[in-house]
């Protein structure tokens, strides 16, 4: 049997998503607003939410409908059996989300009623007692999403952020999200067959990602005891879900061929990179150090560097920002001949101060902030660009 699943993600890393699911066994991946469409086996709806590095959540889904009115969601929603999904004893919310609001269409309250309605009929209908809400704890997320006239009731199998990968403490002003380092390690091509830098590392997430990638390491083998969505399912495969398990942590390299360095100039956040990657267990595979980006020299003749410039300093003037901008760039050129480098700046950044020509600029989001993925090549004799 194969089951039926969308990958939440933002709308430009469709395409990276796409990618990662089919090399975890997806088939007829398709993309859609803000999401992936695609099927899988029993054993890989498990291996995708193990190891899927890039997708921000997984929603299986139940049943979908077109030319949907409101007067006809109760209806709808009374089509699931809904007993065969989840059984009484477990709690229960729904996610109501309208993407698309037709005129006719009521409110997401209004929305989320109708569903909840439908499950508790269909529970009364087959003598089962009637399952509890909670808003705060649930145990099963069911979702209930509406756009141009379509319907698609399903189940957050993922339950809790994928980005949420469990190593991360608090103490960064501007840390990236797993998801979205992951994506950005993907599209710089590093697999782990050569050396890796990140010189402006932070709270360390793209290094730890570039370790997971290196390891082959299922970025989910840590996540705990019901904290994915499908545990709570009725046909939660609890046998297989630990072979899988145990097959991932066989499947792991015991060490990455390629160095992965990472430093910043604060020492406390060099601190904070320590103690996530201690958490992440990969502090072996790290080399960590606090020192200044213009006093790193490449650590491997060839090799990928992918760093998140800062947005602007605490007491930079504009200035400073600009200038700073201009020694990175001449700081790459000089030092980093044979290397392929990845700058994630902000569009309103002063990135072309950065002075060379980008071999290719990919425009993304980071939450809301507008941002793009800068890559650079440098070779011999690589040449600053007239800014004009
Ligand atoms: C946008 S943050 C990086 C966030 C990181 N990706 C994370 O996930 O936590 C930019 C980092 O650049 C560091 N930085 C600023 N100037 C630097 C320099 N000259 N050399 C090295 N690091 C520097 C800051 O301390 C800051 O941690």
């Amino acid at each position: 049997m194969n089951y039926q699943l969308l990958a939440l993600c933002p709308d430009e890393l469709k395409g990276v998503v796409a990618k990662e699911l089919e090399s975890l066994g997806a088939t007829e991946t398709k993309e859609a607003y803000r999401a992936v469409y695609f099927s899988v086996s029993e054993r890989d709806y498990y291996r995708v939410h193990l190891r899927a590095r890039t997708p921000s959540t997984f929603i299986r889904v139940l049943k979908s409908f077109g030319k949907v009115s409101v007067r006809g969601v109760f209806n709808l929603a009374g089509k699931v059996a809904w007993s065969d999904v989840f059984t009484s004893k477990k709690t229960y919310r729904i996610d109501a989300n309208i993407a698309e609001r037709g005129e006719e269409f009521p409110s997401s309250n209004e929305f989320s009623r109708q569903v909840r309605l439908a499950i508790e009929a269909h529970f009364k209908k087959n003598d089962l007692e009637i399952p509890n809400v909670s808003v705060k704890e649930p145990q099963v997320v069911i979702t209930a999403f509406y756009a141009k006239g379509t319907l698609v009731l399903g189940v957050n199998t993922s339950k809790h952020s994928l980005h949420k990968r469990g190593y991360r403490l608090d103490g960064h002003p501007a840390p990236i999200k797993e998801t979205m380092a992951s994506a950005l390690l993907d599209m710089m091509g590093y697999d782990g067959t050569t050396a890796f830098l990140d010189p402006m590392c932070g709270s360390g997430t793209i290094a730890i990602e570039a370790c997971y990638k290196a390891l082959n390491k299922a970025c989910h083998i840590h996540r705990k005891k019901g904290l994915f969505g499908f545990e709570h399912l009725k046909d939660f495969n609890s046998e297989l879900w630990r072979t899988l398990q145990d097959e991932a942590r066989e499947e792991r390299e015991e060490t990455p061929k390629h160095p992965i360095c990472a430093s910043d100039i604060n020492a406390s956040y060099v601190d904070l990179a320590s103690k996530n990657a201690l958490r992440a267990r990969v502090e072996k595979y790290m080399k960590l150090e606090t020192a200044s980006l213009f006093d790193i020299d490449k650590p491997a003749p060839s090799g990928i560097m992918l760093t998140n410039m800062p947005y602007g300093e605490r007491l930079w003037t504009e200035e400073d920002f600009l200038d700073f901008y201009k020694k990175v760039g001449d700081h790459l050129k000089q030092k980093f001949t044979g290397w392929k480098i990845g700058l994630f700046v902000a569009e309103d950044s002063p990135w072309k101060f950065i002075g060379l020509k980008p071999t290719r600029k990919i425009s993304l989001l980071n939450g809301s902030i507008k941002t793009k993925l800068l890559i650079f090549e440098i070779y011999e004799g690589s040449k600053r660009i007239n800014l004009g």
